[in-house]
């Protein structure tokens, strides 16, 4: 077991005794097969809690690879800090504390891959306003697609039918990812 897969293990383990909104591993899976498929060397991801998702991203990359992910707690951002730095993972992940709606204005790389798992009413602002970050093939991945869709339908809307993404839903268990590909 490797020091990531370790951490990953005691995080899914602190689920059962406290309300921690991590991805998990079921949809995680899917996360992780979208993202392998562009080998991305930038990340983006909207919504760090305490790091489990950029682990399960990051644990698959190369030691060139930056997963720069947005927290608007700092308490949890430092915590996100520290579980990264005990998995030593090949990514370098780089922990911003704001928010994403502020944040993501500021940034000034191009994104290969996209995770987007914080405030679900505002999924649609955080993809409208990083759009001009994304290229062609840029996946993006977004959490609670099936128990949040009422709270995120103008996302959902928007990547269906704008003709600027191909976009499928696949659900997992209970819940679903939206994953969508930039035309
Ligand atoms: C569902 S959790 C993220 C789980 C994490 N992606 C994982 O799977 O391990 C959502 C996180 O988004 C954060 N959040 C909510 N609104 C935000 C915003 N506007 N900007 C940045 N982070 C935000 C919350 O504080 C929370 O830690």
């Amino acid at each position: 077991m490797t020091k990531a897969d370790e951490v990953l293990a005691e995080i899914e383990g602190m689920t059962e005794e406290q309300f921690l909104p991590i991805v998990g591993p079921d949809k995680g899976k899917i996360l992780v097969k979208a993202f392998q498929k562009v080998k991305p060397k930038h990340i983006l991801e909207v919504g760090t809690l305490i790091g489990y998702s950029a682990i399960l991203i990051g644990k698959e990359l190369d030691e060139d690879a930056t997963i720069t992910t947005i927290e608007i707690h700092a308490a949890e951002a430092k915590e996100a800090e520290e579980n990264v730095k005990h998995a030593e993972i090949p990514a370098k992940v780089k922990v911003i504390v704001g928010d994403a709606l502020k944040v993501i204005p500021t940034l000034k790389d191009c994104y290969d891959a996209v995770f987007i798992d914080a405030e679900k009413t505002e999924y649609y602002e955080y993809l409208r306003l990083m759009e001009d970050k994304l290229h062609r093939r840029t996946v993006i991945v977004a959490d609670n697609a099936g128990i949040f869709a009422d709270q995120m339908q103008n996302y959902l809307d928007y990547v269906r039918k704008s003709g600027k993404y191909q976009s499928r839903y696949v659900q997992v268990g209970e819940d679903s990812v939206e994953v969508s590909i930039k035309l």
